[in-house]
Formats: structure tokens, C-alpha cells, sequence
């Protein structure tokens, strides 16, 4: 047991430093939001969290491949059925390209249902030309740009929930009510899509899939009743940013008297938040559910280690998940000193390659994007590096949206730079579209075959 688990509770973390907490005005008011969200029903369960550990079990011993993805921000203006079927639907797709393609289950993990927080590297933003507090989040503020829209209104702490509670029960319905059925795999294919040349891919693996479920059924197998053909698991994930909502919504999980964060499935330490002495390291280390750390380029194999040892002391496989994002440029560099180190202590881990936060980069007008070439270099890079030390490169970690948008450059069907302001849509990041969603997907299938 180490020091602070002997005196960890749900609200220990308040002894400690917080990065990123927004400004509330009221603290009576943030008070109050807390307790009605204490007092709401849990969003997932503690069994659920286990089952989602024992997956990511899988992906740490090597035998299964993470698929984490999702908005870089959800909003609350966007909650209608088609925009989170279409996520779904391109999420489905590159789940079935990874699995056909490397013969390994995937683990679908959404940073979805509760991804509503920001972290920012700079207090302020300039929007035309005024200087704003930067937008965090739809949880925290309304992005619109005038100083009062942005001063921080706990009430959005309660609609987080609620909007969650919404996404989350609609994507419970589509993966478990016949949506996701493995013989309506050419139905996930969009129009936007199915033209491109990852589309007619998908398309050609898509009658493969049904080929080889035919011949189940030819010699005897009763597809009906195989569930897994029919239903699949998506899980809940978002970056654990406010402590002010995780904390209300930490709950004893009744069968083993364990604390679980039932905001979602897995949590994520953001890269600006994982200081081994700050609040949210002291909140990750008593909660049970599976957690990530997103691991940028000031990271070092001492810190590292450290981290490791503090979240997962008792070794649980499948528990940790450390999110690298080092950039193209220097993954190859960074990368492999904390591969090596981390695997000299044995606390297993699963490694995910997050290639977007790293590869940002602004065009001459200042509109923010990446490459997907870039970002395909880090994956590169991340298999690599993995390849070299001799350990598993586990899953990515990636923002995208299911709509046709143009916030991130070039793709099989190519975006130009002077593209991207015709559907740039992001609140925060630029996200891949499906088209360039599902380039990703083969190409990281074929990089797993090579491991
Ligand atoms: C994110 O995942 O949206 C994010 C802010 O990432 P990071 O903490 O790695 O910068
Ligand atoms: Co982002």
C-alpha cells in the first residue's frame, strides 16, 4: 500500500496543487452543483470499469490492440442521433479494418459521453482581433466570444451530466440494439466515404467479412447465436480534468467496496496535469477504474517510472495506459529511453500512440491543423520504436468526427490548405474525417501485420 492510499478519499486531491481548474466566480454555487451531482445515479458501473481492465489486460499481454477516438471536444450544441450514429458508424468501420487486418480484437474505447473539459496552454485567446479567457469547454463556459460568456457557470457541470447520461444511452442502444451487427458492415460505409479509395478498401474487405460469414453458416455454425456478431462494446473515456465533477460522481462500488469514477468507463490525465505531486496524480491513484496518462515530450524515463509506480503499485495489467505524444519529429528520439525504462520496472503497462496532439501546426492565416501525414509519421515512429525495444505497441489514440469536415490536411482524398475553411467545424482541435479515419485504419493494420 503506499502513503497516500492509506489516505486517499474522493476529495483528497484538494491538499494538493490543481493545474487547470477554471475560475468558478461562486464558490457556494460550485458547492451546490457538486452535491446535486452526488446525488445523481452513477453513468457506468464499477463491473463495467472491471470488464474494460480485463480487455485492456488483453492489450498489455499482447494479444488484443487499443482503438481509443473520439471529438477533441464534445458539444453541448451537438447531441442529435445522426451525429453520434456517424461517429459511431466510422468508429465500427476502422475497428473492423484493425480486426480483419491484424486478426486481433480490438478494444473500442470513445472519448465520448463526458469529453467536455479543456485544458490550455495560454489563460487567454484572441478571437477577431479581443482577448478573451480561452475557451475550456462547454462544461466550464460558452465558447461565444465576449468576456461574460466565458466566466465559468458551474450549472454546465450538471448539463455535462445530463448530456452524457444522453450520448451514453443512445450508444448503448446502437452497439446493443442491432446497429452494430457484424452482417451490416457494408451499411457503416458512408457516401462520403464510399468513394474514396479507403472507401472501395473497405468496401472489398466489407464482402470479404460477409464471405467468410456465409461460409460459418454454410458448414453449421448458427450465426444467431453468436452475440458477438451481433453486439459489440464500445466504452466511455474522457480526460479526467474537473476534479469538481469527478469527484461527485466517485461512487463505493457496492460487490467489492472499491471507489469507482462512474463519470466513464477510463479516464485520462491530460500531459499539463501529470505532475507526481499535483491533484490529479493524488485523485487517479485511488479511483479503480483503467486510466491513461498522456505523456508529451518533457517527459523523462525517471518521471515516468515514478507515474507507473504511483497509479499502478500493485501491477494491475490493464490498469495504465501511457498515451505518447512526441511528434513526427521526435518520436524516434523520445520514445525508446522510456519504452526500455518502463519495462525494467514490470509494471505492465499498454502504450497508445496519440499522433495528433504533437503534429499541430498553424497555416500562413493562422488556422490551426495537422497533417495527416504527420500524423501518420508518429504512428510510423511509435511502431518502430516499439519494433526496436521489443515491446507492444498497443492501440492509438486519435481525434476525429464522423462528418465530411476539412480541419486536418491531406488524406487519400486529399485536403488543401485552402480547403479547410470550407467545413472547419472544431471547437478546440482538427479532427480527421471519416474518409481520412478510415485511411488511418489501414494503415495501421498494415503496420501490425509487419509487427
Ligand atoms: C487532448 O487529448 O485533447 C489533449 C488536450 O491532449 P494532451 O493532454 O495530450 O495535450
Ligand atoms: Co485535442
Amino acid at each position: 500500500m503506499t502513503i497516500s492510499e492509506s489516505t486517499w478519499t474522493p476529495s483528497s486531491w484538494r491538499s494538493f496543487p490543481a493545474g487547470q481548474q477554471p475560475e468558478w466566480p461562486d464558490p457556494d454555487a460550485l458547492a451546490a452543483a457538486r452535491d446535486r451531482l452526488r446525488a445523481l445515479p452513477p453513468l457506468v458501473f464499477a463491473g463495467e470499469a472491471r470488464a474494460l481492465l480485463a480487455a485492456l489486460g488483453e492489450v498489455c499481454e499482447g494479444r488484443a490492440f487499443l482503438l481509443q477516438a473520439g471529438d477533441c471536444v464534445e458539444s453541448f450544441r451537438e447531441i442529435s442521433a445522426p451525429g453520434i450514429r456517424e461517429k459511431l458508424k466510422v468508429l465500427l468501420q476502422m475497428s473492423a479494418v484493425l480486426t480483419y487486418g491484424a486478426t486481433l480484437p480490438v478494444v473500442r474505447v470513445g472519448r465520448i459521453a463526458g469529453q467536455f473539459a479543456k485544458p490550455r496552454t495560454s489563460a487567454t485567446e484572441v478571437v477577431d482581433g479581443v482577448e478573451l479567457p480561452s475557451f475550456r469547454g462547454h462544461v466550464v463556459h460558452s465558447d461565444a466570444p465576449t468576456a461574460e460568456a466565458r466566466v465559468p457557470d458551474p450549472e454546465r457541470l450538471i448539463h455535462g451530466y445530463y448530456q452524457a447520461a444522453s450520448t451514453l444511452n443512445l450508444l448503448r442502444a446502437f452497439t446493443k440494439g442491432g446497429f452494430a451487427d457484424l452482417s451490416l458492415v457494408h451499411t457503416w460505409n458512408r457516401e462520403f466515404v464510399a468513394g474514396s479509395p479507403s472507401g472501395q478498401r473497405y468496401e472489398a474487405l466489407a464482402g470479404e467479412i460477409g464471405r467468410a460469414l456465409r461460409f460459418m453458416q454454410a458448414i453449421g455454425i448458427d450465426l444467431e447465436r453468436e452475440p458477438t456478431l451481433h453486439e459489440v462494446d464500445v466504452w466511455t473515456s474522457h480526460e479526467g480534468l474537473l476534479l469538481d465533477y469527478e469527484e461527485p460522481l466517485t461512487r463505493t462500488d457496492s460487490l467489492t467496496g472499491e471507489p469507482y469514477d462512474c463519470s466513464a468507463h477510463m479516464l485520462w490525465i491530460g500531459d499539463r496535469t501529470r505532475e507526481l505531486d499535483g491533484a490529479h496524480v493524488e485523485f487517479f491513484s485511488g479511483i479503480r477504474n483503467p486510466i491513461g496518462v498522456k505523456l508529451g515530450p518533457t517527459a523523462t524515463p525517471e518521471g515516468v517510472c515514478a507515474l507507473a509506480e504511483r497509479l499502478n503499485p500493485d501491477r494491475v495489467p490493464g490498469r495504465l495506459t501511457l498515451i505518447t505524444r512526441m511528434g513526427a519529429e521526435h518520436v524516434r528520439d523520445l520514445l525508446p529511453p522510456l519504452l526500455s525504462a518502463m519495462r525494467e520496472t514490470e509494471i505492465p503497462v499498454v502504450w497508445a500512440c496519440d499522433p495528433m496532439h504533437a503534429n499541430l501546426v498553424r497555416t500562413p492565416s493562422g488556422t490551426k491543423t495537422r497533417h495527416f501525414d504527420s500524423i501518420m509519421a508518429e504512428v510510423q515512429g511509435f511502431f518502430a520504436s516499439h519494433r526496436e525495444v521489443g515491446t507492444w505497441p498497443g492501440g492509438v489514440h486519435i481525434e476525429f468526427t464522423g462528418d465530411d469536415v476539412t480541419e486536418c490536411l491531406g488524406g487519400s482524398t486529399e485536403v488543401l490548405e485552402d480547403q479547410l475553411d470550407h467545413r472547419y467545424e472544431t471547437l478546440c482541435d482538427p479532427r480527421l474525417n471519416g474518409r481520412q479515419s478510415l485511411d488511418l485504419a489501414f494503415r495501421v493494420a498494415e503496420l501490425m501485420r509487419a509487427v
